[in-house]
């Protein structure tokens, strides 16, 4: 059976501007940002407290951090790799962090310079010193479902990694297909595998539309009880350091198809879409998303 409700967490300032080519000024991040808010969304992944160097996309995250207009009620959170990064984010104020790291050791030193057992120790200072501060954290898991560098990823590690995180004390690890290479039935029998031993309420998915089968996904997650999902705006987002890496699922095809199904998700399809164009216009492109494309076609 599906939920009545999902949480979607949108990503698309921090996963969908850290790819984009160009630098996406200030004052129109916060703008969006604050679009976003007024959107019903109640999570919002705001910036990356990363080197700027390895991300200068998003190299004024302290900058926006503190200029966004706040709405009660919306979380607005953070990545960091480290306890420089959460240092700077505590500063700056954010509600939430989120650490990360990868299933695979080659995409792990591609994205964060450091193996897998080299990251559990940086992680595990990070998420006790921002929980000793009273922050919540999340964690992310990126390429669960397949590595651009390596190709399959063990499930085993998957569990051992996701243990780990949850043993630091995150609240909840979001479970990455990277690159987009996620199939349904693989992502059911590896869901099921994963959730026979973890409970699927600390599980979310982070699925990119690579190659079309973000949707697909979702539903199998579904069936599988989970009921927390990334999205970014107009399906904006891929990590630099994923080869092949694009767009994240679009939030708004992914509320569209939750609404027509009866699940409830306390967005406003409108005022996603105004601020789809608001980005749009900021961006100079059009966002790929199903959705956007009914909006532009009037
Ligand atoms: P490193 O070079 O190994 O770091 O980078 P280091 O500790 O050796 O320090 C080197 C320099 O970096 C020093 O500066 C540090 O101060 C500085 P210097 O003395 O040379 O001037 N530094 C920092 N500066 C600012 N903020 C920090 C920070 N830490 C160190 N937090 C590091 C290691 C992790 C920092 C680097 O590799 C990095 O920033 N990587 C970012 C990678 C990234 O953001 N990738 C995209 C996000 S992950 C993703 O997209 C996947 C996800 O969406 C899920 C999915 O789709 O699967 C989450
Ligand atoms: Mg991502």
């Amino acid at each position: 059976a599906y939920p009545d409700h999902v949480l979607i967490k949108e990503v698309g300032p921090r996963d969908g501007l850290q790819n984009e080519k160009s630098f996406l000024p200030t004052e129109k991040k916060v703008e969006w940002i604050n679009e976003l808010s007024e959107s019903g969304l109640n999570y919002i992944e705001i910036t990356s407290f990363v080197n700027p160097k390895w991300i200068p996309a998003l190299a004024d995250c302290y900058e926006v951090a503190t200029q966004i207009k706040r709405k009660p009620g919306v979380t607005y959170a953070a990545l960091v790799p480290n306890m420089k990064g959460l240092e700077k984010a505590m500063e700056a104020d954010v509600d939430e962090v989120a650490v990360f790291m990868s299933a695979s050791d080659t995409h792990s030193k591609k994205n964060i310079n450091k193996t897998i057992d080299e990251t559990l120790p940086v992680l595990s200072e990070t998420v006790r010193e921002a929980r000793s501060a009273g922050k919540k954290v999340r964690g992310y898991l990126s390429t669960v479902f397949g590595c651009p560098y390596e190709g399959d990823v063990s499930g085993e590690e998957v569990l051992r990694i996701t243990d780990r995180l949850l043993e630091m004390g995150v609240y909840e690890v979001s479970l990455g297909d990277t690159i987009g290479v996620g199939n349904p039935v693989q992502v059911e029998t590896s869901l099921n595998h994963w959730t026979s031993r973890i409970n699927p309420e600390y599980l979310a998915l982070h699925f990119h539309n690579t190659r079309g089968m973000a949707l697909a996904n979702t539903l199998v997650g579904l069936k599988a009880g989970i009921h927390t999902y990334d999205g970014a705006l107009g399906g904006l987002g891929g990590c630099p350091y994923a080869k092949g890496a694009s767009g994240n699922v679009a939030t708004d095809d992914l509320v569209y198809m939750l609404h027509e199904m009866g699940i409830q998700t306390g967005a406003d399809l409108s005022r996603l879409a105004q601020a789809g164009r608001f980005i749009e216009e900021a961006l100079g492109k059009p966002l790929d998303s199903h959705y956007m494309e009914v909006i532009r076609a009037g």
